[in-house]
């Protein structure tokens, strides 16, 4: 066995990375894949409670790190499933700087022969817990709820896990209310990918049995009735990594923008199947100047739609956005940017986002990456939202 590593992350906190951790291990788990969970939120742990097993911690992460445990003694068996499924939670201790980088890379090598995936619960912020998440990962999630301020915060942590080299990340969306995207009270996914120009790898909606089973320690994947639709959400996602093809589900039914969401899907697909058949096309690299100037543009100024002109029609104005702290966020790699612009079309090109099967060579690793980054930029006008 070669272990994946995928760590789930996310801008801003409250999104739902601990219960997408929890809900993706079970998933893969139920899969019939050998699965250990890591809490990597030192001081705050939680996901002990949202998979139900926070009774039986004897031995933490730090206990590990810190030699007063083995990595086995530290692993906590989920019994309720046949599966193998372990957690390895999170120290309560105030000092977040008891585990650093290298010890998550180390646990993490130490699990990589004996596991299919570890599923590493991220902190929120971009503080140390953040890059002891992404350390030892092989594949980012990124979870963003369908907001401004949190697809604004997930496009800084796409910067800095592409300039750690981790990306580009696989996105899921989660708590989508399709009632309020209808109304156009809230951001579609179709809007968030052309923002945030990655893949989109999950659906989630909002769904007030996830209340309930995080209540309970239950997480709603252990269902396999279907009574849960973000527990549905959550298996397809496991699916996907595992390399599976799997449609998004409807939301609710299959119109408005999840109706083109789809369409864009399957274009892409049979896009992709016919690039595939042919040679690969080439990607020409816009000069790097260019690259960052355009985004910097994209992220000072800010498209706004004024109607109250003489004429009653909106214009499009230009203004300096005052209070800009996205100025100084990380910029994402040049290669990526220039790949993104590049191919604008594809929006989902690559969709519905699968993540290679499990062990791949190491030398291969880069490859991957680089090919993944083909996916397109948002346009100045959507990145202005952010
Ligand atoms: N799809 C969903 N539908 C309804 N509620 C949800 C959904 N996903 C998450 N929640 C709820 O949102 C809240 C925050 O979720 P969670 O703790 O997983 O977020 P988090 O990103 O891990 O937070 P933090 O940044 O503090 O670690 C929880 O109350 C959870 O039950
Ligand atoms: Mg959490």
């Amino acid at each position: 066995m070669a272990a994946r590593v995928i760590t789930v992350t996310s801008g801003k906190g409250g999104v739902g990375k601990t219960t997408a951790t929890a809900n993706i291990a079970v998933a893969l788990a139920s899969l019939g894949n050998k699965v250990v969970c890591i809490d990597a939120d030192i001081g705050l742990r939680n996901l002990d409670v949202v998979m139900g097993l926070e009774n039986r911690i004897v031995y933490d992460l730090v206990d590990i790190v810190e030699g007063r445990a083995k990595l086995r003694q530290a692993m906590i068996r989920d019994k309720r499933l046949k599966e193998e499924l372990y957690l390895i939670p999170a120290a309560q201790t105030r000092d977040k700087t008891a585990v650093s980088p290298s010890d998550m890379v180390r646990v993490c090598d130490e699990l990589r022969p004996v596991v299919d995936y570890v599923v590493i619960d991220s902190p929120a912020g971009i503080e140390r817990g953040f890059r002891n998440a992404i350390a030892p990962a092989d594949v980012v999630v990124i979870v963003t709820n369908p907001e401004v301020s949190s697809v604004r915060d997930a496009d800084r942590i796409i910067g800095l896990i592409e300039a750690e080299g981790k990306g580009p990340g696989h996105l899921v969306i989660n708590r989508v209310k399709s009632e309020m995207v209808k109304k156009g009270d809230m951001l579609s996914p179709e809007d968030i990918i052309d923002i945030l120009a990655v893949k989109l790898i999950g659906l989630v909606p909002e769904d007030e049995t996830i209340l309930v089973s995080t209540n309970r320690g239950l997480p709603a994947a252990l269902n396999t009735d279907d009574q849960s639709r973000a527990g549905v959400a959550f298996r397809n996602i496991a699916r996907r990594i595992t390399g599976e093809n799997v449609p998004f589900m409807p939301m609710e039914e299959e119109t408005g923008w999840l109706k083109r969401l789809v369409a864009k899907v399957r274009g892409a697909e049979n896009a992709a199947d016919k690039i595939a058949a042919g040679p690969k096309p080439s990607v020409v690299e816009p000069p790097k100047k260019e690259i960052e100037e355009e985004r910097a543009a994209a992220r000072l100024i800010k498209p706004v739609m004024v109607s109250d002109n003489a004429d009653g029609k909106p214009k499009a104005e230009e203004k300096p956005s005052n209070n800009e702290p996205v100025a100084s966020a990380p910029t994402r790699s040049a290669e990526s940017k220039a790949d993104s612009d590049d191919e604008k079309p594809a929006v989902v090109k690559a969709e519905p986002a699968k993540i290679e099967p499990p062990a791949p060579k190491e030398d291969e690793k880069p490859a991957e990456s680089k090919e993944v980054n083909k996916t397109p930029a948002a346009s100045t006008e959507k990145k202005a939202i952010l």
